[in-house]
């Protein structure tokens, strides 16, 4: 199949030829493919490309981000999100949509997890599946991401994630593998970071024994845009494509690696042929034109069912039509409904709150912008918001997180709500108590402000017809139904991870293991201030009927009040029986139905092949323990309405580890000793250093900090600098996050071959301190480069005029 392919062409075709695209070898009918961003709206480049939404791009439909459709828990409308993407990409000529991301929330802290579904892998894994078979219906190729274990982005293309085997299974795959075997994307990207010393992009373990050999998937594994390291390792492990273009430098170092034996021509032909099984599988006759009005309606029905109203003391929420309404604060002006980065979209349209209240049945009679969006203290507009508010009958106050605060490229650094959105909020509650808080935020903040208000409402990050689904929640026109996707802890400290997280130096060790989110609160018996799975409505639900057989949980929701409304029945299992460690309970399944008042429906969830395994390490297998089981079925994961339990067929439990294994036996995993993390590892754990030291190829720029040469400590001074500077200025700068977090390899994979992996080298020798050996290193290597860079693309060009015969390299 790949025979009339020089080795050459076969060794080109491994990497891009662009920011955004594939090589096109024509004569072979191998056409090249545009891979665009992103997870909730298409982010096709239109001029010079970079990937980190900094150039502009094509006009598309922005939906809710991730973590707000998660809360949905809706997979209809996530496969019509994806339907919609699909569409949009297949009318911009884009053939691989990169996204959707699932990583696993691990801390509230991560910078991406606005892009993220939930701390839950079956959430993840059930949305994330939806909306791959969404967006492969129109013809093109999902493109799952980033495989895996990728929860920081502090050193995010430097940082070994040490995590254990069973941990890695059960939190961090299990959403993958839902995904490759319940939606069979076409690709997959794989993720930045090392996973356990490896990097993810050449990790055999993770691309060839799970993802194609368990798992079954059979498609294109796509590094992440300057992810790869070692291009002949990618090959053997199964990472087929490097993104984006690192020129011909790669493939010169796989002709090098065929000729010295290191390498065979068979190795490449497996991943050549994954390109060419791409390329077919993608079906561009499908495009048709995009109905923008319809999809912009989509994106109004899903931020409304993703809303999720957090408090509503005294029925004060739904506004009646006719209310008195001061509008207060920035963000209803100037939405804050998607975030920064590699997903950022460029909107068909976008509606902000002071025009959706203008157009509906309440009587706006102020807006006052409250806060200075990025911070600081403004007397002026705090006395004129104070004003508005005593002269109306309701005060909408739309507080949130700006745009600093959420960013690809950084994690956040704390929970709280900016400062100065604080203090208003306490000085509007001391001229009415009739205060409802719109948030805008992609993901957790804490909340010890909430006494102030009576009602809170959650939008999270909306999409581009956010602020007009708010508007149909306020006033009862949609009953919200959204339920949190993740844990709102009472203080950051809580979170189980917050000891070791992020990783600072070269690891981040995940030493919390299977407590992640709800799994630790509930088992460590912390308490939280919104559960996972929590939200309100405008009616209440009934359960009865609860049976519990060997096939699943049947039961009977009753809408019990006086509204239309959507419950989100959430079945939990957890062992009755000991056994290994594990949680107390775990999402196993779910389902939203919507009821009219006074009506009920009977649900089945059947039990499948997650409900009961676990990951044995000590066999390397999954398993199912056998003996007796809990299950329920409630409104979140702390309100259970109904149980029973069910004993289940299995191997014989055991209590392994007990000993050893203390802290994940009880759950108090916020502290974990060494010498327990160790013993779960089942190996020592990795040791790191921030002393100064001769730094490799492999070294975030960040650690110029440790480099021996004073000019390299200087210029990591310098850039951290630049980075401060632009937060001051509320427009942080993705460039600069990625190059403070950039390994210096990537110098060479990120500028389209002008700088090879051997220049790479001569840098890294200038910054420890060798300047005068450096600098020859960089100009010999450059004209080295050069001309064999123009010798391979003469060659290249003189087979692609061949005949399709064959061409020897
Ligand atoms: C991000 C990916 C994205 C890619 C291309 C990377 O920096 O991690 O999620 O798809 O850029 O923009």
């Amino acid at each position: 199949m790949t025979d009339e392919l020089s080795l050459l062409e076969k060794a080109a075709l491994l990497s891009g030829a662009s920011v955004w695209e594939t090589r096109a070898i024509e004569r072979a009918g191998i056409r090249a493919l545009n891979l665009s961003d992103g997870p909730h709206g298409i982010r096709k480049q239109l001029g010079s490309g970079d990937h980190l939404g900094i150039n502009a791009s094509a006009k598309a439909t922005c939906f809710p981000t991730a973590a707000t459709v998660a809360n949905s828990w809706d997979l209809d409308l996530a496969m019509q999100v994806g339907e919609a993407l699909g569409a949009e990409a297949a009318a911009l000529d884009v053939d691989v949509v990169l996204g959707p991301g699932l990583n696993i929330k691990r801390s509230p802290l991560c910078g991406r997890n606005f892009e993220y579904f939930s701390e839950d892998p079956y959430l993840s894994g059930k949305l994330a599946g939806a909306y791959v078979r969404g967006i492969q219906s129109q013809g093109v190729s999902a493109c799952p991401k980033h495989f895996a274990a990728n929860s920081q982005e502090h050193r995010r293309m430097a940082s070994d994630s040490v995590v254990d085997e069973r941990t890695l299974r059960e939190i961090y795959l299990t959403a993958f593998e839902m995904v490759v075997r319940e939606a069979a994307p076409k690709a997959i990207m794989s993720s930045y970071n090392k996973v356990n010393g490896e990097y993810a992009h050449e990790s055999t373990h993770l691309l060839q024994d799970i993802l194609r050999d368990e798992w079954g998937f059979d498609g294109a594994v796509v590094s992440d845009w300057g992810g790869s390291n070692d291009a002949v390792q990618a090959v053997k492990a199964g990472g087929t494509l490097e993104m984006p273009s690192p020129g011909l430098d790669s493939a010169r170092q796989l002709l090098d690696a065929v000729a010295a034996g290191d390498l065979t021509e068979e190795q490449l032909d497996v991943r050549v042929a994954e390109i060419r099984v791409l390329v077919e599988r993608i079906d561009p006759s499908l495009a048709r034109a995009v109905d923008v009005e319809a999809h912009h309606a989509l994106a109004r029905r899903v931020a409304e069912a993703s809303h999720v109203l957090l408090k509503n003391d005294d029925d004060l929420l739904p506004l009646a039509s006719g209310t008195r309404i001061a509008v207060i604060g920035d963000f209803a002006e100037t939405p804050r409904y998607q975030g920064a980065g590699s997903s950022l979209v460029n909107p068909t349209r976008l509606s902000s709150a002071v025009e959706a209240i203008t157009a509906s049945s309440l009587d706006l009679v102020t807006y006052a912008q409250g806060f200075r969006r990025t911070g600081g203290e403004d007397e002026a507009l705090a006395t004129e918001a104070v004003a508005a508010a005593r002269d109306a009958d309701v005060v909408l106050l739309y507080l949130g997180l700006d745009e600093t605060s959420e960013s690809e490229g950084n994690d956040r650094t704390h929970l709280e709500l900016p400062h100065n959105q604080v203090v208003l909020l306490n000085r509007l509650r001391q001229a009415t108590d009739r205060i409802v808080v719109v948030l805008s935020a992609g993901s957790v903040v804490e909340m010890p402000w909430i006494d102030d208000a009576r009602a809170v409402l959650h939008g999270y990050l909306g999409g581009q017809a956010g602020a007009e689904a708010t508007v149909a929640v306020l006033t009862g026109e949609v009953n919200p139904s959204g339920r949190l996707a993740e844990t709102y802890p009472l203080h950051l400290e809580d979170n189980p991870s917050h000891a070791y997280y992020p990783g600072r130096a070269e690891t981040a060790e995940y030493r919390e293991g299977l407590y992640v989110g709800y799994r630790y609160y509930l088992t460590a018996h912390a308490p939280s201030l919104f559960p996972f799975g929590y939200g309100l409505s405008y009616t209440t639900f009934e359960y009865s009927d609860v049976a519990v057989d060997d096939a699943g949980i049947t039961f009977t929701v009753t809408n019990t009040g006086a509204v239309a409304g959507a419950e989100v029945a959430q079945v939990y299992v957890g062992r009755s029986s000991t056994g290994v460690h594990r949680p107390v309970r775990e999402l196993k399944g779910f389902r939203k139905v919507a009821l009219e008042p006074g009506a009920s429906v009977t649900v089945t969830v059947p039990f499948d092949e997650y409900t009961f395994r676990h990951y044995s390490a000590s066999r390397g297998a999954w398993a199912v323990e056998a003996g007796r089981y809990w299950v329920g079925v409630g409104a979140s994961v702390e309100d259970i309405r109904g149980e029973g339990t069910v004993e289940v067929a299995g191997e014989t439990a055991t209590m392994d580890g007990v000993a050893e294994l203390p802290a994940y036996y009880s759950g108090q995993v916020a502290q974990v000793s060494d010498a327990e993390f160790a013993q779960l590892l089942g190996h020592p754990i990795p040791a790191v250093t921030t002393e100064r030291r001769a730094l490799g190829p492999n070294d975030p720029l960040l650690a110029m900090h440790q480099a021996p040469s004073p000019l390299a400590r200087l210029a990591a001074s310098v850039l951290r600098s630049l980075i401060a500077r632009a937060e001051r200025k509320g427009k942080p700068d993705l460039n600069l996050y990625f190059l403070y977090n950039m390994p210096f390899r990537a110098i060479g994979k990120m500028t389209n071959g002008a700088v090879s992996q051997e220049m790479v080298g001569s840098i890294v020798t200038l910054v420890n301190g060798r300047h005068l050996r450096g600098l020859g290193g960089l100009i010999s290597g450059f004209g080295r480069n050069r001309r064999a860079s123009r010798e391979l693309e003469a060659q290249l060009a003189a087979a692609s005029a061949a005949t399709p015969e064959r061409v020897s390299a």
